[in-house]
């Protein structure tokens, strides 16, 4: 085990006598082609992080969706002057998946206001929104953003004609584009209208809906900061549409993607798996959109009968499930006029029918439920789709949801999917893990991080609060372990990705945020995987001359044939000296280092905003014999790069 407090205390102490130099030796010719997909992203609602998240919607609850589990309710509204709200489940509902609403009954000025996520950030921009009302009324909307302190200043406002009548519903939209931007994000966002002017001294109102400017201006988008901290990573694919979040809490509560497409209003939600109800307001559609914005391969993940309470399919009722996820293949990729499905995504906007290169059977099925719905996923439930797939989509490549170091014997020509969520001295120990694989049995790696610090109890001992350095250092060890083995890895992706500040207990994503966009933070995590990431290998090139521990490297040739080499030094007392020759000759190398803070437990902190992790570029000369020469301290993280 690592005492990160010894390793950079000694950090500073630069070597008495001559450290030994690690001289490495570094091939034109020999290596493995990686796999071009190796850099990714995995995404799910978890905590906050879809609906008042990357979602961009801004109006919580804002269509009184509810489940078994989380029944309808008001939650984040609140009646303006003497209004009173009551949620009514209405002979004429808005629509049968949107059946309750909500009515504000009181005399003169009477409204609703809603209070965001957590807030609502009000800037000098243009707001897009929209909410369906019912009831005679003749007057006008009016639709403002205001703070929720003091003396409740107004921001921003707009009015809007009713065309509100008794008996059906009716849709309004407006643009507001406030006068001033609020100082902070302690916002709601109110409708007021004049209760003598109704019929009944009553609105009803249903699916009210406030959008900032979305990433690509697409609507019912993402927000453009968070999409923006992706793409800096440079990813080549998106595992959609997340892990637990895809297998429900009970066997009728999944994620069923013929339910998350289509207009807002025929969209019922799902209760969520991380206590809250879902809108899915980000369905099907919104993925493959993102997943469009940024040119990524999707890995698509598709229910595998499974929910996380361990119940699953019978080997009779399978079918089921593997109908529906041919269903969504065909949904994605069918012809627009010769497929039902192919039909359906073209009236919805998508014509074009999307590329699925990957289907991934399943979410770490070998957890819930086991043994025996492991058992199942080895006997029936995985088969079964592999058989369907073949038959119908025999081009897409199948991943199974367990992998090799799952005690899975994975079927010949399917993949593996492996989460480890491990302390930083098991990532490092890991270095050689992908040895094992052959092409019988390559991997995903969907999801990683360093979760637990060393010498913690295991699973269930202490999780960290944040990623902090020395897991940052330790997950980089890992990537490098496994993007030598890129041939045999498909690819890596840190999870979860998104964390809401205001609702959390697992701390450790690569990216915090919270209403306020000021407050978003990129972790020490997101450093790293950004530095790794962004010269992925087209293949890896032999070294010779040194050996692993205390610095773990992997060399190789850059799309565009630069020459990589990428580092870390983990388990070190000192700094570690390198001298690196290419067999190919450069006149010039670029070494971007990556340091963290002396405490290695340090963390990127969203209420401090200090960025831990120090960023360094130097230009290096070859030495006369033709070397690069440079120092690596402990717990650091290096790519060099030789273009010429
Ligand atoms: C109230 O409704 C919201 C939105 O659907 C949901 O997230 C929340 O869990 C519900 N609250 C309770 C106590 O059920
Ligand atoms: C207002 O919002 C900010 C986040 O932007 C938060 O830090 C602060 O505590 C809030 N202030 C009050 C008075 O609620
Ligand atoms: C609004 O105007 C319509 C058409 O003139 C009328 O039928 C209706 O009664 C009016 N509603 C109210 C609440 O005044
Ligand atoms: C969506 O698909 C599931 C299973 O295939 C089905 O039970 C459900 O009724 C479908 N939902 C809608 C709205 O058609
Ligand atoms: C589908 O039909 C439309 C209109 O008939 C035609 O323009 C289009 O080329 C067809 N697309 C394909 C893929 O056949
Ligand atoms: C795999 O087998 C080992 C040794 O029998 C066991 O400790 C471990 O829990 C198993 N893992 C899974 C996912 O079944
Ligand atoms: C760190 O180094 C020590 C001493 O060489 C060794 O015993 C230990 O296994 C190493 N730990 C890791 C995670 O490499
Ligand atoms: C992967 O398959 C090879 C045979 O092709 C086998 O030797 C190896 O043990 C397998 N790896 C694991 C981790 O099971
Ligand atoms: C999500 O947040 C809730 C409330 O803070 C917490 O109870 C739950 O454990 C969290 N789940 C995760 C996965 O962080
Ligand atoms: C590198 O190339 C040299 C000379 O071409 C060769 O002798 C050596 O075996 C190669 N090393 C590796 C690790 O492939
Ligand atoms: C290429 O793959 C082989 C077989 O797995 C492995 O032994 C070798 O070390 C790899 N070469 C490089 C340069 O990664």
């Amino acid at each position: 085990m690592v005492s990160f407090k010894s390793a950079a205390t000694a950090a500073l102490v630069f070597c008495a006598v001559p450290c030994t130099a690690v001289n490495l030796e570094i091939n034109a010719t020999g290596g493995n082609v990686s796999s071009p997909w190796f850099w990714g992203i995995m995404h799910e609602d978890i905590n906050n992080s879809g609906d008042g998240g990357i979602y961009a919607e801004l109006i919580a609850n804002r269509a009184f969706q509810g489940s078994a589990k989380f029944p309808s309710n008001l939650s984040s509204w609140s009646g303006i002057n003497s209004a009173t709200l009551t949620l009514k489940k209405l002979p004429t509902p808005l629509s049968s998946a949107l059946p309750s609403s909500v009515n504000v009954a009181g005399t003169g000025k009477i409204g609703l206001t809603n209070a965001g996520y957590w807030g609502i950030e009000v800037k000098e921009q243009k707001y897009t929104g929209s909410f369906y009302v019912k009831g005679s009324y003749n007057g006008s909307f009016t639709a403002s953003l205001q703070s929720a302190l003091g003396e409740k200043e107004v921001f921003g406002s707009v009015e809007v004609a009713s065309k509100s009548v008794a008996d059906t519903w009716t849709q309004h939209k407006f643009v507001l584009v406030p006068s001033k931007a609020a100082k902070n994000s302690n916002n709601t966002f109110s409708i007021t209208f004049d209760a003598s002017a109704t019929e009944a001294g009553a609105l009803d109102f249903n699916l009210i809906s406030l959008f900032p400017p979305t990433y690509n201006n697409r609507p019912n988008g993402l927000r453009p900061d968070l999409v923006e901290a992706f793409k800096a990573l440079k990813p080549r694919w998106l595992r959609l549409p997340g892990g637990n979040m895809l297998m429900g809490n009970t066997i009728d509560s999944w994620w069923k993607w013929n339910e998350t497409i289509g207009d807002l209003k025929d969209r019922p939600g799902m209760a969520g798996v991380w206590e809250y109800q879902l809108t899915t307001g980000m369905g099907l559609v919104e993925y493959m959109e993102w997943a469009d914005d940024l040119e990524l391969e999707v890995i698509l993940g598709v229910w595998s009968g499974l929910s996380l309470d361990g119940d699953h399919l019978t080997e009779a009722t399978i079918g089921g499930a593997v109908q529906h996820a041919l269903d969504e293949m065909e949904f994605l990729t069918g012809d627009a006029n010769t497929t039902k499905w192919g039909a359906v995504r073209a009236s919805l906007g998508h014509p074009k029918p999307w590329k699925v290169r990957y289907v991934e059977i399943g979410n770490e099925d070998w957890l819930a439920g086991r043994p025996t719905a492991y058992d199942a996923y080895k006997n029936y439930r995985l088969p079964a789709f592999i058989k369907a797939f073949r038959e119908k989509y025999p081009k897409v490549e199948l991943i199974a949801s367990p992998s090799v170091f799952d005690n899975m014997t994975i079927p010949a020509g399917v993949a593996g999917d492996w989460h480890p969520y491990l302390t930083p001295d098991k990532m490092v120990l890991a270095f050689n893990k992908f040895d094992q694989l052959s092409s019988d049995n390559v991997t995903l790696i969907g999801e990683a991080a360093s979760t637990h610090p060393n010498g913690g109890i295991g699973w269930d001992g202490p999780l960290m609060a944040n990623p902090w350095w020395g897991g940052s250092v330790g997950e980089a060890v890992f990537l490098i372990g496994a993007e030598r083995a890129a041939d045999k890895v498909i690819g890596a992706c840190y999870a979860p990705g998104l964390r809401n500040l205001n609702r959390w207990q697992w701390g450790m994503t690569l990216v915090q945020h919270a209403a306020d966009t000021s407050l978003t933070t990129l972790s020490t995590s997101w450093h790293v995987w950004k530095l790794l990431g962004r010269d992925p290998l087209k293949k890896t090139l032999p070294v010779s001359g040194g050996g692993i521990n205390p610095l773990y490297y992997v060399a190789g040739e850059g799309e565009k044939g630069e020459s990589i080499f990428k580092a870390s030094v983990y388990n070190s007392t000192a700094p570690v000296p390198v001298s690196l020759k290419f067999e190919k000759k450069h006149s010039q190398a670029t070494l971007t280092l990556l340091t963290g803070p002396e405490d290695p437990y340090g963390f990127n902190d969203p209420f401090t905003r200090v960025n831990v992790v120090k960023e360094t570029k130097t230009d290096l000369k070859p030495t006369a014999d033709g070397a690069f020469e440079f120092s690596l301290p402990a717990l650091s993280v290096a790519v060099l790069k030789a273009e010429k």
